[in-house]
């Protein structure tokens, strides 16, 4: 008698453990899917969105980047695998191309360079601290405004990296465009060189970013 009772609970505990298994698999599944589309819907939008920009950029320089003869900017540099980098800069945070992003490293304090560069006295004698933002306006309906960060470079680099050889020290004193970076001049003599390249959409929007 007991033992009917028994076996008669156990089937029904049986039972609800089963429906919860399989409802909980159902909904887990369904959740996952839905997942995935939401975020391969959100990857279809983004290309979308530079397929149109690329479009437009084509269309307002595409011609003089051919008369000049400058390699297309709008096609991406060739990706890196992270097994392709030096060891110490696998595990590095990358861009979106796989190169080391020097800048978000030192932001996260992975690395900073200052101190092995120079003599911290002599630094702070030749560099005094220099934070500036300069905005490059541009008034343009495709590109945004560029952000020159003096604090990002100065975290590397010294005054006299630029000042007076590459840039005159007074804003709008230099007289360059994009296609004068693209020939490796002003902010080309290093970005493209030791510095992350302008190529690639991801990177025009690194320092279009305004
Ligand atoms: C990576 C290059 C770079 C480095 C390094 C750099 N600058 Fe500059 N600096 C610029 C650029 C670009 C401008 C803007 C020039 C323009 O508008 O044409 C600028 C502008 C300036 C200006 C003029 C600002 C204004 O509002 O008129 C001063 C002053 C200046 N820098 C000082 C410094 C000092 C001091 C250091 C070092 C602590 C330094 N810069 C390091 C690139 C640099
Ligand atoms: C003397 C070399 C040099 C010159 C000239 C130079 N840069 Fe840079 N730039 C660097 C280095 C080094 C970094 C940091 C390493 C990296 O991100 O690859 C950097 C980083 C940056 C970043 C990334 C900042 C971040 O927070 O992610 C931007 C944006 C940038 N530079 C814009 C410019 C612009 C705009 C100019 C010209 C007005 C310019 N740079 C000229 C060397 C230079
Ligand atoms: C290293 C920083 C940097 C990168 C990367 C960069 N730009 Fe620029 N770009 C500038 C600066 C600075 C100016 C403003 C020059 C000036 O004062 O006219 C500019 C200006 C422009 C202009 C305005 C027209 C002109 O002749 O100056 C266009 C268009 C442009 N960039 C397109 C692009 C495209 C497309 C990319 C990516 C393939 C790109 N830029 C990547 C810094 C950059």
């Amino acid at each position: 008698m007991y033992l009917r009772k028994i076996r008669f609970l156990f089937n029904w505990v049986c039972i609800f453990a089963e429906i919860f298994l399989v409802y909980g698999l159902a909904y887990g599944g369904v959740h996952d899917i839905a997942d995935i589309n939401k975020r391969q819907e959100q990857h279809k939008k983004l290309e979308r969105k530079n397929a149109e920009f690329i479009k437009k950029i084509k269309e307002k320089i595409g011609s003089r980047i051919a008369k000049l003869g400058i390699p297309k900017p709008w096609v991406s540099p060739p990706k890196i695998k992270t097994a392709e980098l030096p060891l110490a800069l696998q595990f590095f945070p990358k861009d979106s191309f796989g190169y080391p992003d020097w800048a978000a490293a030192a932001r996260k304090n992975l690395i900073n360079p200052r101190e092995y560069i120079f003599n911290p006295k002599e630094a702070e004698e030749e560099d005094k601290e220099y934070d500036k933002d300069i905005i490059f306006k541009l008034n343009d309906d495709v590109m945004p405004d560029v952000l020159f960060s003096h604090k990002t470079h100065n975290f590397w680099l010294s005054c006299k990296n630029c000042h007076p050889s590459i840039f005159i020290d007074k804003k709008g004193g230099n007289n360059f465009d994009m296609f004068d970076i693209w020939r490796g001049k002003y902010c080309g003599r290093c970005h493209g060189k030791v510095s992350f390249m302008p190529k690639g959409i991801d990177n025009c929007r690194r320092c279009h970013s305004k």
